[in-house]
């Protein structure tokens, strides 16, 4: 991992700090993101793109203050999909026209906010929010530019939970039996919204290209036919997030440039061949972006050998901060960080500290036959959706996350107290 790195004596270190040195300072469990690497991967995205097309940073993947203010200073656009989100991103200054609001139940009050900060983009998820959004925008005396989300109808290879664009799940319009086109022709006739484009996510951490090439091509098509039946052409199209990153060596992740040339060669061919001029393209990576810049690091709290069967290494933290492997049997890999060990491989299970047999962190892993109480575990490739998805189960407090850029740490957001869980229970 480019995270993880060990130097010449063996010392693991983190932007060139000594991952003991930093869990001294810090305690585990606790994430440590690397911003130089988020801030090389946003400029990658952006680079790759260039100055025709649009990259939004998806925040559910993970969303701080000083993430938002990282991508306003890198060029990136934010993806926010609830009301905290929004709160998050205006709080730290990223200007309202470069956020887009998603969302499959967008509440009116998250609405207003959005319209009211002037938002850049609002994504249409279904006919009832088309009239929600016109509505309020209209007594506020503003238009809207909004985008319709598109359900193109694909079965993206990955987890069924988050697998997004095939027919039988909650997000998006159908393409299907007219329902877009429909969507689009009730989006046209309200005074309060500007349609500017269609928008298709069609699932996550997905290495394959053709579904988003598929996505792609019914997109157009759909551009076309609104063309044909109104005599317009929609000047943007949006092909979701979803690139997938690398948690073991088995993957293979492609690079951004080589995403950018897959997506902008299949949107100008077939706008080419229907004739339309070629919409502005925007893209939404969260994982690809955040996912490898981070490690949680925790330290080692009892090994319980099971005979014939495997040793299980329970760490001090678990599914209350990385919820990832009890819930799509995610895999990832894991590494003793605070010493050196010539020690035989032992096949491990890497599990937390909770009530619950599913507590794993990772399924199968080899740890050195002698790791004991106190030595501190890595397991990379933790930024996205592991402290976004953080819970307080038993009571768990979570963790912090550590920035580490320059040769310095500090913490980005603070390790929860009992004091904070307190706060919220006024019975
Ligand atoms: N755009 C939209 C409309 C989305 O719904 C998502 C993710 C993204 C962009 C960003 O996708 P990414 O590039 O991060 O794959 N909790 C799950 C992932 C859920 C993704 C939800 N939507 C996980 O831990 O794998």
């Amino acid at each position: 991992s480019r995270t993880v790195r060990r130097n010449a004596d063996g010392v693991v270190t983190v932007g060139g700090l000594d991952v003991g040195a930093l869990a001294e300072e810090f305690g585990t469990p606790a994430y440590f993101l690397d911003e130089d690497d988020f801030r090389a991967r946003c400029r990658a995205w952006k680079d790759a793109f260039g100055p025709g097309a649009d990259v939004f940073y998806a925040g559910k993947a993970f969303l701080s203050r000083a993430v938002v203010r990282w991508l306003a200073e890198e060029g990136l656009n934010l993806d926010v999909c609830s009301g905290g989100e929004l709160a998050t991103a205006l709080s730290a200054g990223m200007p309202a026209e470069r956020i887009a609001l998603h969302g499959n139940n967008k509440s009116t009050e998250e609405i207003t906010r959005a319209v009211e900060a002037g938002v850049g983009r609002i994504v249409l998820d279904s006919f009832q929010e088309i009239v929600r959004v016109a509505h309020i925008a209209e007594r506020l005396g503003k238009r809207q530019r909004v985008q319709i989300r598109v359900t193109v109808g694909v079965e993206a290879h990955t987890h069924e939970f988050i697998a997004t664009a095939h027919e039988d799940q909650k997000f998006g319009i159908a393409l299907a039996g007219g329902q877009a086109a429909e969507a689009v022709r009730r989006a046209l006739k309200l005074d309060g919204l500007e349609l500017t484009g269609i928008h298709s996510h069609i699932g996550s951490q997905i290495f394959d290209m053709a579904g988003f090439e598929v996505s792609a091509r019914r997109v157009v098509q759909l551009l076309t036919e609104v063309r044909d039946e109104h005599g317009i052409e929609l000047p943007e199209i949006d092909l979701g997030g979803g690139l997938g990153i690398a948690y073991t060596s088995d993957d293979d992740p492609r690079e951004p440039h080589e995403i950018a040339a897959s997506l902008g060669d299949i949107v100008t061919r077939e706008c080419a061949a229907a004739g339309l001029a070629v919409p502005r393209l925007s893209v939404e990576p969260g994982r690809a972006i955040v996912g490898p810049t981070a490690f949680t690091l925790y330290e080692v709290g009892t090994v319980k050998e099971l005979t014939g069967l495997r040793t299980y290494v329970s760490v001090d933290g678990g599914m209350s901060d990385n919820i990832r492997t009890a819930l799509y049997d995610a895999e990832y890999s894991v590494a003793l960080v605070s010493r050196s060990s010539d020690a035989e491989p032992m096949l491990s299970r890497v599990v937390g500290k909770h009530c619950e047999s599913g507590d794993i962190v990772v399924r199968d892993a080899f740890l050195p036959a002698d790791v004991a109480p106190g030595d501190l575990l890595a397991v990379p490739a933790t930024g996205a959706y592991c402290r976004s998805m953080a819970s307080n189960y038993n009571h768990a407090l979570r963790p912090p996350v550590v920035a580490v850029a320059d040769g310095a740490a500090r913490v980005i957001v603070r390790r929860e107290t009992e004091e904070d869980l307190l706060r919220l229970d006024v019975g």
